[in-house]
């Protein structure tokens, strides 16, 4: 039995086996009744670009209309769309491609993934409020312009490469507005944050919290980037500290469902699609 043509989408990268994001835009798809196949796309490291073209030119199953990028080839997605969104263009990192007729867009839903789940999600509001973004690789880049147009009073960018930071903050200059925008190192990253923001690989790593603790304070919003076990030590710090740990959970589902908007035309709920995966990261942690 033949099976009809249906809209392909992936999620691209290396690791990707563990990637809860077809298991996201089965549920997105699900809610809002439309008809996709969304599958995991494991990319050699030196074959990003080969890997997308022959996942695009495969029409037997249905046309690919578009995929996500994970770590490490966000940097490369963006030099390989032929458009940009503004938000993409700010980042110079792409994690959402949609396969247009005239070229591929590259847009960037990290950072307002995060966003909303700051705002929605664990509800603060971050007009305001003292920020401290913790990196300078593909999750600040993506995160800083959507942060900045979320208005704090002020936005600290700590990174371990100094000029790493600068550079991602010069070229964001044009967009902070009202906030006071500064890049340190680290140790010199200040004090009492309401919210603090763990973008490096640290994490990832098992190395240490790269911030002293003196950067929280009783009821800061410490959220890191991962989820599952990876993310479990900086929770333990910041929640030994006084504050509220998070992980990277919610942004992860917001983030797709920007993407799921971008592609399908629709916003999808995310709050019980967020509950049934905390469960089940939690069931295998
Ligand atoms: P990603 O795309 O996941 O952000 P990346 O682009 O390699 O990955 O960036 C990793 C970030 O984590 C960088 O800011 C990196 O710091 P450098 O710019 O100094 O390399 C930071 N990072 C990686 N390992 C770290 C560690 N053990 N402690 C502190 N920062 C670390």
């Amino acid at each position: 039995m033949t099976m009809p043509p249906v809209d392909r989408y992936a999620v691209v990268g290396n690791p990707v086996e563990h990637s809860q994001s077809p298991t996201i835009h089965a549920a997105f798809a699900r809610q809002t009744g439309q008809s996709l196949d969304y599958g995991r796309l494991l990319c050699p490291l030196d074959g990003f670009a080969a890997t997308l073209r022959a996942f695009v030119v495969d029409t037997a199953a249905g046309p690919a209309c578009g995929c996500n990028v994970t770590v490490p080839f966000k940097f490369e997605a963006f030099a390989l769309a032929t458009r940009h969104t503004p938000r993409a263009a700010l980042a110079r990192a792409v994690n959402t491609m949609r396969f247009d007729a005239d070229g591929w867009l590259g847009d960037n839903t990290d950072g307002i993934g995060l966003v909303h789940d700051i705002e929605r999600n664990a509800g603060l509001a971050l007009a305001g409020r003292r920020v401290l973004l913790i990196g300078a690789g593909g999750g600040a880049s993506g995160a800083l312009g959507p942060l900045l147009a979320a208005q704090p009073a002020e936005l600290v960018l700590a990174n371990r490469t100094l000029e790493k930071a600068q550079a991602l903050l010069e070229r964001h200059l044009d967009v902070a507005g009202a906030t006071r925008l500064r890049a340190t190192l680290p140790a010199d990253a200040g004090t009492a944050f309401d919210v603090v923001i763990n973008a490096t690989a640290a994490s990832l790593q098992g190395a240490p919290v790269p911030v002293p603790p003196t950067v929280l304070a009783s009821g800061t919003l410490a959220l890191d980037m991962m989820y599952g076990p990876p993310a479990r030590p900086f929770i333990v710090w910041a929640e030994s500290h006084g504050a509220r740990g998070r992980d990277g959970l919610g942004m992860l589902v917001e983030q797709a469902a920007e993407a799921f908007a971008l592609w399908r035309g629709v916003t999808p709920e995310t709050a019980a699609v967020l509950a049934t995966l905390r469960a089940r990261v939690d069931a295998l942690a």
